[in-house]
């Protein structure tokens, strides 16, 4: 007989198990090679993309979790951000330290050191606390939202936005690989045409951990992510892998590399 632990549904794994203090302690207690991936690939995807426009594009980050870094070179080009997360206990987190001042940047200052010298050499501490400001700045609001959903605002009528983040989520939010692809295209709905997706993940991971809960998530593969986007419509314009050995052994990680997958909403 299953036990009841494995009778939850993975809404309520997160729900019961996720504790926003911990992840961060756990996952984020320093920059490394995994982070630095995500960061230098997002910072010249917007240099590329953005150019010029600053504040003009309308960018989404879906399930931001307690986490604010991912939106930190998107900061520098537009004022329009919407961060959004399933778990109350996320958003109020990350609202939290949108509202708070210096005394809480600590914890994200080594990464908003590595985006400000991306965008400038000559960038120091201070100008890394101005990077953090910004992402202050530029983020409106952090709302709910369920990518299982065909609407996975829940009616908020924000969307649709020219370029769309997702990092270590939709993969996380699935119990079943058939369900990968539509989730993908519940998410693509959102995207104007013309618009960008980027995905940021691992490949081929079953668990990660919360202390000693292991918490499961579809093995997913290139191929997957690459048929999922076909079906919803987009194209793939970018793809880096990253080995999984360049992180520090000591992360409770199964995945064998982390990918950057940029597609581009065709039809
Ligand atoms: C591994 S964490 C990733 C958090 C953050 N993006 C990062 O990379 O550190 C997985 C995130 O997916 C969110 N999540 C789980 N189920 C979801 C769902 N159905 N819709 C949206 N987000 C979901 C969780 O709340 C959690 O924040």
């Amino acid at each position: 007989m299953a036990s009841k632990e494995e009778n939850k549904t993975l809404s309520q794994v997160y729900q019961e198990e996720f504790q926003p203090d911990y992840y961060i302690n756990r996952y984020y207690s320093g920059i490394d090679a995994g982070n630095e991936f995500c960061l230098k690939n997002l910072h010249q995807f917007f240099e590329q993309e953005c150019g010029e426009n600053k504040n003009r594009k309308k960018i989404l980050e879906v399930g931001s979790g307690p986490v604010p870094i991912y939106v930190m070179s998107a900061s520098r080009w537009s004022n329009s951000i919407v961060c959004s997360d399933f778990l109350q206990q996320n958003r109020e987190k990350l609202t939290q330290w949108l509202s708070a001042g210096r005394e809480a940047d600590e914890i994200w200052s080594s990464y908003a050191l590595y985006v400000a010298q991306l965008e400038s050499e000559s960038a120091d501490k201070e100008t890394a606390f101005l990077v953090l400001d910004r992402v202050r700045h530029s983020v409106r609001c952090v709302i709910p939202c369920d990518v299982l959903q065909s609407d996975p605002l829940l009616s908020n009528t924000e969307s649709p936005f020219d370029i769309i983040i997702s990092v270590f989520c939709l993969e996380c939010a699935v119990s079943f690989p058939k369900e990968y692809p539509s989730t993908v295209s519940n998410v693509v709905r959102l995207l104007n045409p013309s618009g960008h997706l980027i995905m940021m993940g691992g490949l081929e991971g079953e668990h990660y951990f919360i202390r000693d809960r292991k918490i499961p998530r579809i093995k997913l593969t290139r191929e997957m992510i690459n048929l999922a986007l076909q079906n919803a419509g987009c194209e793939i314009v970018t793809w880096h892998e990253l080995p999984r050995n360049l992180r520090p052994p000591e992360l409770p990680i199964d995945y064998t590399a982390m990918f950057f997958c940029v597609a581009k909403k065709i039809c």
